[in-house]
């Protein structure tokens, strides 16, 4: 990639979007431009003041407020960097709404999928629009987000589907939460399992039309899973941090393959973790749900 970039991350006030943003103002170049993104104004420009300040930095970083459930925000902001800059180099779709076991799922569903599932397909289309040549369009997703974590019967709606095809299984998910009949039709009981294979499922859709035209050029289409952080996120959801990484630790592995030189085309169009392919079809649906407290 040349030099004179543009990055941008979502969802990144805090957590792991703000400790990409930082670590990509600590790697990428004085002309490049770090765009820290998130919903509120006041936050944004905090962790823009902190980002710019940390003793690391050698980029230039903005703060932009971008809430990602607004898909016209996202086609709009997508549309001002292609006119200003001719496109942006690096996205980093990384928002989520807070989940909480303590509220019935039910109540939680439509700003959940829409900050996570709702924000991935836009991103998709508006960023995947405007991304330049040598670009990486990643997706901070799950290792939960792989197909083995969906009941069989469900599997069908997100293996091998377009993007539209996706939107509607997500869609028909949603719905059938609202009608009390997902846990009859094998959704899991957990929003964030069937969210994260959506998106999941949505980058794969996008790469398998893209990745003829990708990857002569070095483009990369991707999803990422993390690891355990230890954030608001994650807390009510596992007892167990002994293993969890700080936002800056997960954050490494990500930047590491998103400002390589080179792509291996094996992660184009994947889900990776800690610089490794989690095969499409891998995982079991969760077993132990009572273990998770869900009302
Ligand atoms: N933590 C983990 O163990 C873990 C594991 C696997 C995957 N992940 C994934 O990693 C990503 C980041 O998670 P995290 O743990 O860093 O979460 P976090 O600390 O709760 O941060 C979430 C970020 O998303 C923002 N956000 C929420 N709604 C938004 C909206 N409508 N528009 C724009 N931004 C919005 C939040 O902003 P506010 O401050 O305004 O709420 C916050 O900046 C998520 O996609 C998550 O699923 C996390």
């Amino acid at each position: 990639m040349e030099s004179a970039r543009i990055a941008l991350v979502t969802g990144a006030n805090k957590g792991i979007g703000f400790a990409l943003a930082e670590g990509l103002a600590a790697r990428m170049g004085p002309d490049d431009l770090v765009l820290l993104t998130g919903r509120d104004p006041r936050r944004v420009a905090d962790a823009t003041a902190r980002a710019a300040k940390s003793p690391g930095t050698r980029s230039r970083v903005e703060g932009r407020v971008l809430d990602v459930a607004d898909a016209g925000a996202i086609a709009a902001l997508a549309a001002e960097l292609g006119e200003r800059h001719g496109g942006v180099d690096i996205v980093l779709s990384n928002a989520s709404a807070l989940l909480t076991p303590d509220r019935p799922q039910s109540e939680q569903t439509d700003e959940f999928i829409d900050v996570a599932n709702g924000a991935t397909h836009a991103i998709l289309r508006s960023f995947g629009a405007v991304l330049r040549p040598g670009g990486r369009l990643i997706v901070v997703a799950s290792s939960l987000g792989t197909l083995g974590h969906l009941n069989p019967r469900l599997r069908p709606l997100f293996d091998g589907a377009s993007l539209d095809e996706v939107e509607k299984a997500v869609e028909s998910w949603r719905a059938a939460v609202h009608a009390g009949t997902a846990e009859e039709q094998g959704w899991p009981r957990w929003l964030n399992v069937p969210s994260k294979v959506g998106q999941v499922a949505a980058v794969r859709a996008v790469a398998a039309r893209r990745r003829a035209g990708d990857l002569p050029h070095g483009t990369l289409i991707a999803a990422v899973c993390p690891g355990l952080v230890d954030t608001p996120l994650s807390r009510p959801w596992f007892s167990d941090f002994s293993q969890a990484r700080t936002p800056a630790q997960a954050a490494r592995p990500i930047l590491d393959l998103v400002l390589s030189e080179r792509i291996d085309s094996v992660f184009y169009g994947e889900l990776v973790r800690f610089g490794r392919v989690l095969p499409w079809h891998g995982g079991t649906p969760p077993q132990d749900q009572e273990r998770l407290l869900i009302p």
